[in-house]
């Protein structure tokens, strides 16, 4: 077997090879568990599962929780829990951001409007927890209590900071910290929890998957301006519209001109792309390095991530985890 031999990355066909059962396992537990007796949640819970999505905080939880033997269904269960509070947190986001598409299609507040989103959103988070309640675990519950405010918190400041054209790097940081890296780190943490994993390891695995949850953010606001939707499956340029400032164009305004800074500003209160092309960020953006700057200090952060990754014992599931690492930073979407 390719992946077999010690030194070479993985493909993201061998990686997804190496947890698929599981996988579809958490396909069956999600599919089984997103059922209410009221229709609605029903539909939006079939609407979320069947539009896809990369399944890459469940992957995590799985290759982690392999670490340490073959999976016990509470590993699977763990899987499906994050997987459900991620969508949770995509439904109650894209009502707040007002997105119109979501994974290639129109989001759920598009197709059944902010109010039966932010409930069908709270269902679901609460489904997540009573899937998590069947582990018996105190310290699982924490740990996704402490995540679920995170999160939660991470969103307040980020309402608080749209519009604002002086977000610090300081300032970003905290919020990808918290509405993001937070889940992946809790995902490396139940995976191992789950699978009885020593707590200096769980504690390992929750620093490499943060770095992972950082640079994955990163990554993410990199493409909101360089891809394409087709590929991407939601705008880009949306972040700026959106009122949200991300690190390449923190990075680029450090050297903006007054006249660039006019720009951007403009952008943002408008809350569209009518008077300033969004070619004409771009340009700001290229012109001062910002892409780059923010792409690399994502290489630094899963750079972080394999050195904490190698010290683990080699197996099949460890260069999995090294190599899921560069898919974050190479990805296109
Ligand atoms: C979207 O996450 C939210 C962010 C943290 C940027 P993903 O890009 O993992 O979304 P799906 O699950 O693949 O659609
Ligand atoms: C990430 O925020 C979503 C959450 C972690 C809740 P974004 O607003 O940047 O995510 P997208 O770009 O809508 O996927
Ligand atoms: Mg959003
Ligand atoms: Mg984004």
């Amino acid at each position: 077997m390719a992946f077999g031999k010690i030194g070479q990355t993985l493909t993201a066909v061998e990686i997804f090879d190496l947890v698929r059962v599981e996988l579809e396992q958490v396909e069956r537990e999600i599919g089984l568990e997103s059922v209410s007796s009221v229709d609605a949640v029903t539909y939006i819970g079939q609407y979320l599962q069947s539009g896809g999505g990369k399944r890459l905080r469940p992957i995590l939880v799985l290759l982690c929780g392999r670490l340490f033997g073959e999976s016990n269904p509470g590993l699977v269960r763990m899987a499906a829990v994050v997987e459900m509070i991620h969508t949770a947190t995509l439904v109650h986001d894209d009502v707040i951001d007002m997105a119109k598409t979501r994974r290639g299609r129109p989001s759920i507040n598009v197709v059944w409007g902010n109010h039966t989103s932010v409930l069908a959103g709270d269902w679901l988070y609460m489904q997540a927890f009573q899937v998590a309640l069947r582990e018996r675990s105190f310290p699982i519950l924490d740990t996704l209590i402490n995540l679920t405010q995170m999160m939660v918190e991470g969103e307040l400041l980020q309402l608080e900071r749209i519009g604002k054209i002086g977000v610090s790097e300081a300032d970003y940081m905290e919020l990808i910290d918290r509405k993001t890296a937070s889940l992946f780190s809790a995902c490396a943490r139940l995976g191992a929890a789950a699978q009885g994993a020593p707590e200096n390891e769980e504690n390992q695995l929750a620093d490499y998957a943060w770095n992972l949850g950082i640079a994955f953010q990163l990554i993410d606001d990199v493409l909101d301006f360089t891809s394409r939707e087709k590929i991407l499956g939601k705008p880009v340029g949306n972040d700026l519209r959106e009122g949200k400032v991300t690190l390449p164009l923190i990075y680029a305004l450090e050297f903006a001109n007054p006249e660039e800074r006019k720009l951007v500003e403009t952008v943002l209160a408008d809350g569209n792309y009518d008077q300033v092309p969004f070619g004409k960020i771009l340009q700001i953006l290229r012109r001062h390095g910002g892409i780059e700057r923010a792409q690399q200090r994502a290489e630094a952060f899963t750079e972080k991530a394999r050195a904490i990754m190698r010290d683990f014992p080699p197996s099949a599931y460890q260069r999995a985890l090294l190599a899921v690492t560069g898919m974050v930073t190479d990805r296109d979407h």
